[in-house]
This record gives structure tokens, sequence and C-alpha cells, in this order.
């Protein structure tokens, strides 16, 4: 494992293992790599995504909190929150002789710029433990005196031979937000699998279940368990979208989707003084029958 400047001048863990090979900045805690031994890149990152202090990086797995999308009581605030484009600071590096996987621990808390955005003391701990499987869970505290609300989305973007052959299972028979309908509220049928032939930004609520993605182009089905997660979210921005993002190319829609491990409206957690919460997602990635 080894820390130095990578894109942009920002300062990268780059992780080669027997079982596994990956990157994460520390700006923002971003993961921007995982590939499990004999596996393909299971991440997506943007070709066109900037690499700049203070600025999302366009794929891998950035963390949205501690709101997401645009902040409810103040729309100029950052989309997604503060903790994607927040510098963390690297706390261990922790290798597990057992199964060959390295944990990777970050903290962020709360300082001047962040409680100009929101008024709250907080210590978010993020421990990535990447091998064969990859593990990563967000520990969010309240170090403060007064209790909070926030949301969050571990908003991992996923790389497909091509969107519109896959499909997510997994939210059959659940409630969701559709936002390229207005935020109108529906419901998935017993059966449905989600599947992307244009726009799709749709926030499911109430569910704790695991999903899969399953990508017949790139023979594999990458299957995804949660806790501590209540909300899923499942993004793709289609073509005029991903046009008018320049941190997006005209053309990458069609390589990646997101599935976002989330605590989000209905979902949003409340945390008493001295309180804390774990939102947690593994991945693993299997072939196809
Ligand atoms: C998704 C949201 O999680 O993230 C979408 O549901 C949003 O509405 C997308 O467009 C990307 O957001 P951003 O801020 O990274 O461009």
């Amino acid at each position: 494992v080894t820390l130095a400047r990578a894109q942009g001048g920002l300062e990268a863990l780059s992780i080669d293992r027997e079982s596994a090979k990956g990157a994460l900045y520390l700006q923002g805690a971003t993961v921007t790599a995982w590939q499990p031994k004999d596996q393909a890149p299971v991440l997506w990152v943007s070709a066109k995504s900037l690499y700049q202090v203070d600025k999302a990086i366009r794929g891998g797995i950035p963390i949205c909190f501690p709101w997401f999308g645009p902040k409810a009581d103040q729309p100029s605030a950052p989309q997604h929150g503060f903790a994607r484009s927040r510098p963390w600071m690297l706390q261990s590096v922790a290798d597990d002789p057992k199964d060959r996987s390295v944990t990777v621990t970050l903290v962020l808390a709360a300082d001047r710029e962040t409680r100009a955005l929101w008024p709250h003391d907080f210590r978010a701990r993020y421990a990535v433990r990447m091998g064969q499987k990859l593990e990563i869970a967000l520990t969010v505290e309240n170090t403060g005196e007064s209790p909070f609300r926030f949301e969050e989305a571990l908003h991992t973007y996923l790389a497909v031979a091509d969107v519109r052959g896959a499909r997510v299972e997994g939210l059959e028979d659940t409630r969701y937000f559709d936002k390229v309908d207005n935020g109108k509220e529906k419901r998935m049928g017993p059966r449905e699998a989600i599947t992307v032939g244009g726009e799709t930004d749709r926030v499911y609520v109430g569910t704790s279940s695991a999903t899969e993605l399953i990508d017949p182009g790139m023979n594999r089905r990458i299957s995804i368990q949660k806790d501590g997660s209540r909300t899923t979210v499942v993004w793709n921005p289609w073509i005029d979208k991903a046009r008018a993002m320049k941190d997006f190319g005209d053309d990458e829609w069609k390589e990646m989707i997101c599935v976002e491990t989330a605590n989000s409206g209905p979902d949003a957690i409340d945390l008493e003084p001295g309180g804390s919460h774990t939102i947690r997602a593994l991945y693993a990635v299997n072939a196809l029958a």
C-alpha cells in the first residue's frame, strides 16, 4: 500500500494485494478502484472526472453526507453534502493475513468549514476493507451537545458492459420516489427488476434488502449486501444529462450504473449526543451461472 500524489496532484492510496488491487483518494475518502483477483474492474470512474481540491470525483464511491441531493433548507449548499469533497485523515492501514484483505480507515471531524454549512459536531469514521470482497462501513458519531438528523449515501458507480442489457434485482415490491417524474411516489411490481431505458433516478425507501446487479455483457453479477441502511438509490443519467455534465463523457452513460446504499428522506438518521450509527455495504462478484 503506497500513498502518493495521483491525478490532479491529490493524495491517493494505491493498494496491490494478492486478493485485489484498488485505489482510494484521501479527498472525499473516495475509493476509485477495486479489482478482485481474476476479475475486471468493478468500479467505474469517468474519463472526464475532475481531480480538484473541493470537487467530488465523478465515479468510484463518493460519500454523500450529511445530506443527500440538494440541502433542503439551503439550495446554495453543495449537493450531496460536504463529505465527498473534504480532505479525510488517514488513520490506519491493516492487513488481515486470514483472507489477505487490507483495511484502510479514515476520519473526518467537524471543523469551522463544515460547521458553516451544517452546525453540528460529529466524527465520521470510514473503514474500507479491500480483498476478494469489498466492505465499506461509515460510522457517524454525534460528538456535540444536541441531537441532529442526517442523510448519507455510499454513492457507488458500478461498471457495466452496457447498461441497457443490465438489471438490478432485489427491490421487488418496494416503494420509491421517482426523481425523473417530479419525485412521484411509486411501487415496484412483485417480480419487477430495474432495467434502464432512459434517465433513471429512483430513491427506494424502507428497504434493507440486498440487491444484485446482473450484467450479461460482462457475464457477472455484483451482489450488494447492506446493513444500517433503509434506502437504495439507483441512478443512470442517460444521454441528455450526461451531455450536460462537464465531468461526464457524452457516451459514458452506457458503461455505468449507480446502486447506492443510503439513508435518505424518510430514512434519515437521528442521533442523540454520544450516539453513533454505522451504514455498511458488502460487494461480491460472481460469474453468471
Ligand atoms: C444521484 C442522485 O444519487 O446522484 C441524482 O439521485 C444525481 O439526482 C446524481 O443527479 C449525481 O449527483 P452529482 O451531484 O454527483 O452530479
